[in-house]
Formats: C-alpha cells, sequence, structure tokens
C-alpha cells in the first residue's frame, strides 16, 4: 500500500475514512468533507441515530463518493484513533476500495496513530490457504489529509510508521509459522539473514559451543527433542556514539509440549506461539537497524523445543546454569525461566545500561490480566516506570506486578539452590523471581506476554494470530533514549 500525506481532500477517491468523536458525529472532521457527500453524511446520521462508539462504524454511500465513519468513543487518545481506523477497514473491503482518504480534520497530532491504525491492521497470515476467502487485499494507495502546517511531520512519521510496521509483521510471520518449520535452527538461520541484510552482527551458538558456553538451560529443554536448542545473540552499534547499551531477552521455545510434564491437548493447541518473545527480539533488532537509531542495542535470542522425547530432562532433575546456580527441575513445562537463565546471564555479562526480556512465561499471567495485557516486574522501578509510560503511548499495555520478596520461599529447593516451580499460586510473580536470580547487578524488567502475544480472537489491529506485541513497545522505547 502506497500512502501519500495530502493537505486538501482529493477530487477523486473510492472511499472517506472520517475518524468521529461520540456525541459529534456530524461535527469535527465531517465539517470538512465536500458539500455533496457531508450533507448525505449528516442525513444518514440523522437517520440512523448512529454513536460513535470505539471501533463502531457508519458507512454511507453518496454519489461522490463512499465514506465511514470511524468512532473514536469519547477518549481521544493515539489508541482510540489506532483502532478506530483499523475498524474503518471492513468497510474498505466491503467496497473494494483501491484508493482511501482518511480525513483528520484539525486531530493532526495523530497522524501517527491513524497511519499505525492503518497499516497494522492490514496484515494477513495466508501462507497456507490455497485460496483466499476474499482475495481483496486493502487498497493499493491510501492518502491522508492534514492541516498545511502538518503536512512535514506527518510525511517523515509515514516512512517510521512502515518501517516499524515491517517489524511488527516479522514478528508476526514468524508466531504464525508452524512449529514443525521455525525450529530453533530456522530461528538461527532468520537472525542471520536478518543480520546480512540490516548489518548486524549475528552468532549462534549450538551443541558443542552451548556445552562449552555451560547454557544448560537450553540443553535440557532440549535434550527431549530432536532438534537442536540455540542461543542467538544479535549486535547493532549505531554509526554515532551510542547514547545506552541495552539488552533485550526472548524467550524462543518454538514449541512447548510441556516436555516429560506433557500438556493436555487443548493446552497444546498454541504452543507455537511459545517464541513471542524471541519473534519480538527479532523484530526489535530489525526495527532499530532500519531506524539507525543512536543506542547500542544487543538482542539474545533462548531458543529450544520442549519434547518429551527419550533423552528428555525429567522430574527431579537438578542442573546447572551458565551462572554456576543450581535449579531442580520439578516441571518440565516450567521451561521458559530455563533457557532464559541462561540467555539472561550472559546479557549481563555483556554489561549493558539495561536488559528487558520478553516471555510467553505464565499461564498465570492471562489468569490475573486476560489477554490484552502483558504483565511487568522489574529490579529497576525507574526502568519499569519508563516502559509502563511507552506501554500506554503505543496501546501495548502493562501492568506491574509486585516482586513479593516473602515468595523466594517459593522457589527454594531442598536439594539445589532453587527450583523452577512455586506451590501453585501467584506463578506470573514465582517465574520472575526465578529470572531475577540470574541477572546479577544488571537494571532488568520482565515482561511476560503470555496473554497478548497471541489472539485467538481478532483484537483491533490484528485479525488473528501472533500480533507482534513488543515490538511496537520497545522501539518506542529505545527511539526515546
Ligand atoms: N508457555 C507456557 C505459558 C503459556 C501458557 C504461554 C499459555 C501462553 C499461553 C509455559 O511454558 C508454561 O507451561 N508455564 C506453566 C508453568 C507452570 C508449570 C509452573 C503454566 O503456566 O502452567
Ligand atoms: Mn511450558
Ligand atoms: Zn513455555
Amino acid at each position: 500500500m502506497k500512502v501519500s500525506i495530502v493537505k486538501s481532500i482529493p477530487d477523486k477517491t473510492d472511499l472517506f475514512v472520517v475518524p468521529v468523536a461520540d456525541g459529534n458525529e456530524r461535527g469535527g472532521a465531517v465539517r470538512e468533507l465536500p458539500a455533496e457527500v457531508r450533507e448525505a453524511v449528516e442525513r444518514r446520521v440523522q437517520q440512523t441515530g448512529y454513536r460513535a462508539k470505539s471501533g463502531k462504524t457508519l458507512v454511507v454511500q453518496t454519489n461522490a463518493g463512499d465514506v465511514v465513519l470511524a468512532g473514536l468513543g469519547t477518549s481521544r487518545d493515539a489508541e482510540s484513533y489506532r483502532r478506530a481506523v483499523a475498524a474503518a477497514r471492513p468497510a474498505a473491503a466491503a467496497v473494494r476500495a483501491n484508493t482511501v482518504a482518511v480525513v483528520l480534520g484539525g486531530n493532526a497530532r495523530h497522524s501517527t496513530a491513524v497511519l499505525e491504525g492503518f497499516v497494522l491492521s492490514g496484515y494477513r497470515f495466508s501462507k497456507y490457504r490455497s485460496s483466499e476467502d476474499d482475495p481483496y487485499d486493502g487498497p493499493e494507495e491510501a492518502a491522508l489529509v492534514v492541516p498545511a502546517a502538518a503536512v512535514r511531520k506527518a510525511r517523515a512519521e509515514t516512512a517510521r510508521v512502515q518501517t516499524i510496521s515491517e517489524a511488527v509483521f516479522l514478528a508476526r510471520d514468524l508466531v504464525n509459522e508452524m512449529s514443525s518449520v521455525k525450529t530453533p535452527s530456522f530461528l538461527a538461520k532468520t537472525a542471520r539473514t536478518l543480520a546480512r541484510e540490516a548489518g548486524l552482527r549475528c552468532e549462534v551458538w549450538q551443541g558443542e559451543r552451548l556445552r562449552k558456553e555451560r547454557m544448560n538451560g537450553i540443553l535440557a529443554v532440549s535434550a527431549g527433542s530432536r532438534e537442536p536448542g540455540a542461543l542467538i545473540r544479535l549486535h547493532y552499534t549505531p554509526k554515532r556514539r551510542a547514547r545506552a547499551r541495552i539488552a533485550v531477552v526472548g524467550k524462543g521455545i518454538t514449541f512447548d509440549s510441556g516436555g516429560l510434564s506433557l500438556k493436555p491437548a487443548k493446552s497444546m493447541e498454541w504452543m507455537k506461539q511459545d517464541m513471542s518473545g524471541a519473534a519480538a527480539v527479532l523484530g526489535v533488532m530489525k526495527g532499530v537497524a532500519a531506524l539507525g537509531l543512536p543506542v547500542e542495542v544487543r538482542g539474545y535470542l533462548a531458543a529450544a523445543e520442549n519434547m518429551p522425547g527419550g533423552g528428555a530432562q525429567k522430574p527431579g532433575d537438578v542442573i546447572r546454569l551458565r551462572n554456576g546456580k543450581t535449579a531442580e527441575v520439578l516441571n518440565t513445562d516450567a521451561e521458559g525461566r530455563l533457557v532464559l537463565a541462561d540467555a539472561l546471564c550472559l546479557a549481563a555479562e555483556d554489561e549493558p545500561d539495561a536488559i528487558i526480556d520478553l516471555a510467553t512465561l505464565t499461564g498465570a499471567c492471562m489468569v490475573a490480566l486476560g489477554v490484552r495485557v502483558a504483565g511487568i516486574m522489574g529490579n529497576d522501578q525507574t526502568l519499569v516506570n519508563t516502559l509502563l509510560r511507552h506501554g500506554r503511548e503505543t496501546g501495548e499495555r502493562l501492568w506491574q506486578l509486585p516482586l513479593v520478596e516473602d515468595y523466594v520461599e517459593d522457589i527454594r529447593s531442598k536439594v539445589a539452590d532453587i527450583k523452577n516451580i512455586g506451590d501453585g499460586w501467584g506463578g506470573t510473580i514465582t517465574a520472575a523471581l526465578f529470572l531475577r536470580a540470574f541477572v546479577g547487578e544488571a537494571n532488568w524488567a520482565h515482561i511476560d506476554i503470555a496473554g497478548p502475544a497471541f489472539a485467538e480472537k481478532p483484537t483491533p489491529l490484528v485479525s488473528s494470530g501472533g500480533t507482534g506485541f513488543g515490538v511496537r513497545l520497545l522501539l518506542s522505547y529505545l527511539s526515546s533514549l
């Protein structure tokens, strides 16, 4: 889709998209439509009693072009613009619009959000369909109409939004790919290709190298699988002097069967998504390089397939993780923390200013926060606060859970330094406390994306499947440094 920024309403377009606020259905940007169109819209609003609730649309056919009013609801933050414009997509499909013009009126400060909403909602994963339900693939051209004074800024933002969306789509594609294709070796290959294209350094440790490097969490989880695990490290260095050095770490379980602590069938259905953290890290690295941000960023992917094969680790086994701490593995389904422990140790050794990990770590986090909000915990409240703010700005919502010191008791082991499950309650917190034991002195935040990484039901910006959650959040954070 070609996107252009224009300062006056085009003479001809297949569809006008007009975001409107609840209670102001005939005001705002509607006033800027050509007179004939405007009158038709006003009549239709009157007839239908349309209220511009968030995500609710009204389609109006006129002789001079079709119009879709896109409800903002009562709030006018960036997210309501993203959602309103995304909700207008089905209307574009219904009229087979080749060209659309989004009319923003005086709300030009939301041009970025509007672009994001439109571009992000256009994603489809159709690799495994022999034919599409609907061959229409969105408009070929979108024009965003903003006041003359806002054109320059909006043009600059267009390229940025498209770059960031490419990064989100990389993450979504990887999450949506099936597990029998996207093995740890496949992730390694994808990382190498990305590195070559984007000018990043890339290292892959597998087999003997993992052993030499004491990455025993990755090895233990991989032991029940025919697929070798991998630690993948990507490194971006800016041309200018770096303003900060940040590590991003992703859980990359390419399929989580639970291992010998096997999951029931229902719980396994969507476990191809268990590498969403790693997918987001790849997306972030792609985005950071394409944007040329003035920060040094290392991305670490802890990749393994968790299977119950003959060599699998067994409940009761004790493993020695990279920093020398021993962990009693009582449940092989609590595997994410084992692979992340090694990766976090390695990230801490590289002495960054901050470490941020993304992981589909616990079902408990979905119980607590549902599927639209990620949990965040950390040992550095300033870092957590900053990420919470970027969560609000990007619409990738985070909610902080406390690292309750008392619960350290729950992961104390009788035979090793630590055990990999708690006593059943507060599972998101005990998982985070486990991770904390491997970050040393580093400033660290952990984001549990078990809920929002994958959409079983459509969400405003994704029809279904992998969401790429975390990519926009972290690119927003990294861009602010
Ligand atoms: N990958 C799962 C967590 C998960 C569940 C992610 C649902 C996305 C959707 C994780 O490895 C896991 O199995 N966690 C266990 C931990 C338990 C054994 C302590 C869980 O949440 O049940
Ligand atoms: Mn698991
Ligand atoms: Zn898992």
